[in-house]
């Protein structure tokens, strides 16, 4: 599905039978701080040019046809970095999210931001609904920034839910299943993620979306966000078009299921 949108730069030219465009994309945005010690600069300069590298993502993903972006802005461990750091971050967020929204307004991006948003401050818990609500009835590429979210916290989340309307007798028990569990996650309006890509050397999930990625395809790449180009997106999607998902089932199976569907 081609989103509508209309970019200033050439749509991006992809490898020739390079079809199998993920649905959805969450990225790691990982390596920041790397970046700005490599050049003996302070980590803010490297969450600076992290932001620029978004833009040339949600740019990517528009003109390839991608529906869904998650982006790990800021996690619920990450509380822990040093309290300057902390501060810089959450400013660098604020004036982040006050730039780039009418510019993704205007490129009929729809912008949602998931995550235990309470933890911040009020003028930032404002700017996000702010720009939630102006972006909302947008068509085009949708973008998730997760902020303050944890994989363990999204589950929690979700079991508090169903528990409370067992507590109020709108639900049994035994009506609790994994379909119920997923429509309380966040994002669960949303497909699920084809394609995980983790940036900056580290094969880890780092508490992303423990419940969403069962079933995702994941990638890793050394490359520190800031550098992560257009180049480096493709890459991860030719990467994804050559794998088989198999979901429980035979490669043979799924093979003779693409043979049915293409050929009625
Ligand atoms: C990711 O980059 C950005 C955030 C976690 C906010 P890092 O800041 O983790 O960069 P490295 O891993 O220290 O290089
Ligand atoms: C994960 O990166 C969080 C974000 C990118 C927002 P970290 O750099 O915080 O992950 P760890 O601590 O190395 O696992
Ligand atoms: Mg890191």
């Amino acid at each position: 599905m081609a989103n509508d949108i209309s970019f200033d730069t050439p749509p991006s030219v992809l490898p020739a039978g390079k079809q199998n465009i993920p649905r959805h994309v969450a990225i790691i945005m990982d390596g920041n701080g790397r970046w700005a010690e490599k050049r003996n600069q302070p980590r803010i300069m490297g969450h600076r040019a992290g932001v620029e590298a978004v833009r040339g993502m949600v740019e990517g993903c528009a003109k390839n046809g991608v529906e869904v972006l998650t982006l790990f802005a800021f996690s619920s461990e990450n509380w822990r970095r040093p309290k300057q750091e902390v501060g810089l971050l959450m400013e660098l967020f604020m004036t982040a999210l006050g730039r780039e929204v009418k510019r993704l307004h205007k490129n009929n991006v729809r912008l949602r931001v998931v995550g235990d948003i309470e933890g911040f401050s009020k003028p930032l818990q404002k700017r996000v609904a702010e720009a939630q609500a102006l972006t909302q009835e947008n068509t085009g590429l949708t973008v998730v920034v997760a902020a303050n979210y944890g994989g363990r916290w999204d589950i929690t989340q979700a079991a508090k839910y169903l528990a409370a309307q067992v507590q109020a007798g709108q639900l049994n028990v035994e009506d609790i299943t994994p379909e119920r569990m997923a429509d309380a996650m966040s994002l669960a309006d949303l497909p699920e993620p084809d394609l995980f890509i983790r940036t900056g050397g580290e094969s880890r999930i780092s508490n992303f979306l423990l419940w969403q990625l069962a079933y995702t395809e994941f990638y890793f790449s050394d490359i520190l966000w800031p550098d992560f180009n257009i180049d480096a997106l493709n890459n991860a999607i030719v990467s994804f078009a050559t794998r088989q998902r198999r979901f429980g089932r035979t490669g043979q199976q799924v093979e003779q299921n693409k043979t049915r569907t293409t050929s009625c």
